[in-house]
């Protein structure tokens, strides 16, 4: 069966209770439930992981045997040349995906490490970049295999 790999960065095993404001109420377990909905639907296979440690994300994509990586770096997706590196290492399909639109907060958060080596991003639709984001990364798995 098709694997995809999801992964979350930093503090997003916080969510649901981190600046509700801005992320909204949704913990990681109820995106994660969602998301796993839509892949049974699909037909594809869903590798959900979270973690806090960047050399660890670096370590869980360089290792996958999915065919395709949904992500959302979170504060990484500012700084990380690790992750960029790994990504582009991988040579498979990807997606970013952020909660809030990155482009209307700080400037800090404006550049994305990330977006150059990914296939695309959807950011600013709070739970709905991933839904948005997983079917986008299953129709370009897809079509890549046309
Ligand atoms: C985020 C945006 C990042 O700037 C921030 O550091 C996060 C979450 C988002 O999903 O909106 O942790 O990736």
């Amino acid at each position: 069966m098709t694997k995809i790999l999801v992964v979350n960065g930093p503090n997003l095993d916080l969510l649901g209770k981190r600046e509700t404001e801005i992320y909204g109420e949704d913990t990681i377990d109820t995106i994660n439930n969602e998301i796993k909905k839509i892949a049974k639907e699909e037909g594809v296979e869903i590798d959900c992981y979270q973690s806090n440690h960047e050399g660890d994300i670096v370590d869980k994509i360089n290792g996958t045997d999915a065919v395709g990586i949904l992500i959302n770096p979170a504060a990484y997706t500012h700084t990380s040349v690790a992750i960029h590196d790994a990504l582009r290492a991988k040579k498979i399909p990807s997606v970013e995906v952020h909660l809030s639109n990155i482009q209307a907060r700080e400037e800090f958060r404006h550049k994305s490490l990330i977006s150059p080596v990914v296939t695309g991003q959807v950011s600013g639709f709070g739970k709905n970049s991933y839904v948005l984001g997983l079917k986008a990364l299953i129709q370009t798995i897809r079509n890549n295999r046309m």
